[in-house]
């Protein structure tokens, strides 16, 4: 299978029919109008005419979604908004108002509301909304479960990202951790491959069994070769007892062969052959010993291009290459930046026992930072500037002199001239600085940029901008 495809597999989404929707409104004919709508999409659909009946229903079943008349007697639109929220916090709310109270309606969006609509409806314009809240929804309950499911093997909770490159890569590791194909895992130094890995193993069915990683770049072939295949008492000079090779010994787990493209010819052959016939020679051995064991691999070099230029044995990279993916650098995926500082600072202050914090001016200085080591180098950075800090607070006088030159050397013109900006990165950069330069003020920002306030919205929770502390 390739890879390709298995990256853009998603997961199946709960089917519509499985998203209950609530509707709470004290006039009967909106009600019935909503529900004929929800029902015709295939919501199940449920209706309250007060907020005690509301509630009952959001404590008993599971609701995905809310329809809620602001206006409804007896109660506050805000307090009510607040008490779903309280009481269901994963269920998605939308606003029924009227002409008169759209400011209201506008405001509750801040308070978590998805969206609103306005009475009376317009039919068409109401299932568009219906189909794209449950869109939402399916996506949120689908994120939540592969966290839940990569997160609660050993050591998974680690891995750190929300941009939309990681939740691909979430998906993969799911996927990838229930077969037993080998994968090939592309990325530059630093990204995380070695984490990736150890995700696949962790999340599948042998993550009792052993994860072995071997770094075929840091040692010399003959120890590659006795540490993979292991050897027999008498094989070479010094070898006075047998030993068991990593490939054997894993037994049922992984070996992790880590920069893989740094394998001589000679070993290539005898991996070939291993994963080829599923059984090992130890050196000096004159019989071959089944193996059982997952390979997985990485490579921060191009391999096709090995494989092209004579470096690389072809049959051996097909063998790899069954799945693969590529870990993106860290330039590709900036957004990720507050909430990887975040976590190394909370590591490190549990380690250390003193709290660090990033300043604004230093994590600007990062934001701007091409990560070349990326998410090691930034990892490192940290630790760096957090030893160098007089108190809490990072300064940007406290990071590496290479982050503050390049600072100083790249004009913002430069760095649109030197690279291609992906558009929805100018947006959310748009948004982020109209929304600094007006103090958080989204009506006037919304105003300033030319998009809808709802769209604005949207667009602030799409890229995560409450983590720059933008409030909703
Ligand atoms: N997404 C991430 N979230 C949290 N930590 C990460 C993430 N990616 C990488 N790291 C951390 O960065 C460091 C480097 O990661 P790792 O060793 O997996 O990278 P690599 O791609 O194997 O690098 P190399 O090519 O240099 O071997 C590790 O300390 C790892 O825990
Ligand atoms: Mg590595």
């Amino acid at each position: 299978m390739a890879a390709n495809s298995l990256i853009s597999t998603s997961i199946e989404h709960p089917p519509i029919e499985l998203l209950s929707l609530l509707i709470l409104d004290d006039e009967r004919a909106v009600r019935e109008g909503c529900r004929d709508a929800a029902v015709s999409l295939g919501y199940q659909t449920f209706v309250a005419e007060n907020s005690e009946a509301a509630y009952k229903l959001l404590e008993t079943h599971g609701i995905d979604v809310v329809m809620l008349d602001f206006k409804v007697s007896g109660s506050g639109g805000f307090e009510l908004l607040r008490e779903v929220k309280r009481r269901r916090p994963q269920a998605e709310v939308i606003v029924i108002t009227s002409n008169a109270t759209v400011e209201s309606a506008v405001q509750a969006m801040k308070y978590g509301a998805y969206d609103y609509v306005t009475k009376p409806f317009d039919l068409d314009e109401l299932k568009l909304l219906l189909g794209r809240v449950a869109g939402h929804v399916k996506l949120a309950i689908e994120n939540r479960l592969l966290r839940q499911k990569i997160k609660s093997k050993e050591g998974l909770g680690n891995i750190v990202g929300r941009a939309p490159e990681m939740e691909k890569l979430y998906r993969f590791i799911c996927k990838a951790a229930s077969s037993t194909y080998p994968v090939l895992i592309h990325g530059e130094s630093g990204t995380g491959k070695e984490l990736v890995a150890r995700s696949i193993h962790f999340s599948g069915p042998n993550h009792d069994k052993p994860f072995i990683p071997v770094d075929c770049g840091s040692l010399v072939p003959t120890l590659i070769e006795s540490e993979l295949f292991g050897y027999v008492k008498g094989a070479f000079t010094g070898a006075n007892r047998s030993k068991e090779g990593l490939l054997s010994l894993a037994n049922g787990g992984t070996v992790f062969l880590d920069e893989i493209g740094e394998l001589g010819t000679d070993l290539q052959v005898k991996l070939l052959r291993a994963l080829q016939e599923k059984e090992i020679r130890p050196v000096g051995a004159t019989r071959p010993l089944p193996i059982n064991v997952r390979i997985l691999a990485a490579t921060n070099r191009n391999l096709e291009t090995a494989v092209e230029q004579g470096g690389f044995r072809k049959d051996l990279y097909f063998r790899l290459n069954v799945l693969s993916l590529r870990v993106p650098p860290l330039r590709e995926r900036k957004q990720d930046i507050p909430l990887l500082v975040g976590h190394f600072l909370d590591r490190l202050s549990r380690l250390t026992g003193s709290q660090r914090i990033i300043s604004d001016e230093a994590l600007k200085i990062m934001l701007a930072y091409d990560w070349p080591g990326n998410v090691r180098e930034l990892e490192n950075c940290l630790e760096r500037a957090s030893a160098m800090s007089s108190g809490p607070l990072i300064h940007s006088g406290d990071l590496p002199t290479a982050l503050q030159n390049a600072m100083r050397q790249q004009s913002s013109a430069d760095m649109r001239q030197s690279t291609i900006i992906p558009i929805a990165q100018l947006e959310r950069e748009a948004i982020l600085n109209a929304l600094r330069q007006l103090k958080g003020d989204k009506l006037e920002a919304a105003k300033k940029l030319g998009m809808g306030k709802t769209t604005l919205y949207r667009k602030i929770r799409e890229y995560h901008l409450e983590d720059f502390g933008i409030t909703m």
